[in-house]
């Protein structure tokens, strides 16, 4: 492994990047380019899927000009084995991973416990708070659990086209840990959509498991359970009665074994 050419990342440059990000409320109702100022061209052709793109001006965070330099994205008020992820943004050497800046999730790929920030010194993210797996800084699985089950953290992209500004796209709903787990179930969208009082909703398992469809506000808090049984294998549908909730976007997501496994927009008229 390379020496750490920036094992000094000042404290007070990461506390103002976090400072910023946490300002930055990130979520579909209110996209943070709004807040940190440039837009997309082709956000609304997205907007079903893409969580938004974060402009970050590079003058505002000098770890990111260093090698192995890593900031983390919070996304304010939303728990990280809920919905949306903190990411870690990291730059690193060209030559070894074929970019200069890679980002991944902060949810630990084996059950989703949070990670420290990177090891200056290894080049590793530690999940401390879980059974210890290690990951490359490009999410791979280097040790422990995840390594077993062969998983990386989710990578978002990162566009870096020269000069001051990276731009990091947020796939909020159809995340690589998500594809992955599409192939062995699924969980559509709702029908009708939007919908009023009531919605069905079709999943499919592909093993006997414990099956929990859980619904959120769009800022990731918990409102209330649609399904929590034990499902057999195959196509499963249900009826979702709506008419607690006001109009507005939800979101619900599949829990197999209490694993986080689908995500979907739900919008009541
Ligand atoms: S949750 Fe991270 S290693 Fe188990």
């Amino acid at each position: 492994m390379k020496t750490s050419k920036n094992s000094k990342i000042s404290k007070s440059s990461r506390r103002d990047f976090l400072k910023l990000m946490l300002t930055a409320s990130v979520f579909s109702a209110s996209y943070p380019h709004i807040l940190l100022g440039k837009e997309e061209g082709d956000i609304l052709e997205k907007k079903d899927k893409i969580l938004g793109y974060f402009h970050i001006e590079l003058d505002k965070y000098p770890q990111l000009y260093e090698v192995w330099g890593s900031v983390r994205l919070a996304v304010e008020g939303i728990d990280p084995r809920e919905h949306y992820p903190k990411i870690f943004i990291t730059k690193v050497p060209y030559d070894e991973f074929g970019k200069e800046y890679v980002s991944v999730s902060e949810a630990c790929s084996h059950e989703g416990n949070p990670l420290e920030d990177l090891n200056l010194e290894t080049h590793l993210f530690e999940c401390v708070k879980g059974h210890g797996s290690l990951f490359l800084a490009d999410g791979k699985p280097f040790w422990g659990e995840a390594l077993r089950i062969r998983r990386p953290l989710v990578s978002y992209k990162v566009n870096y086209f020269g000069g001051n500004v990276l731009n990091v796209e947020i796939d909020a709903l159809i995340t690589d840990y998500y594809k992955e787990a599409e192939t062995l179930s699924y969980l559509r969208q709702n029908l009708p959509n939007p919908c009023s009082d009531s919605a069905i909703i079709e999943f499919g398992v592909e093993k006997p498991a414990n099956v929990k469809i859980l619904i959120y506000s769009i800022k990731g808090k918990l409102l209330f359970e649609l399904y929590n049984n034990f499902t057999s294998e195959g196509n499963h549908s249900i009826s979702v009665d709506m008419t607690s909730l006001p109009s507005g976007v939800y979101l619900y997501k599949m829990f197999i074994n209490n694993e986080p496994i689908h995500t979907k927009k739900l919008t009541k008229i």
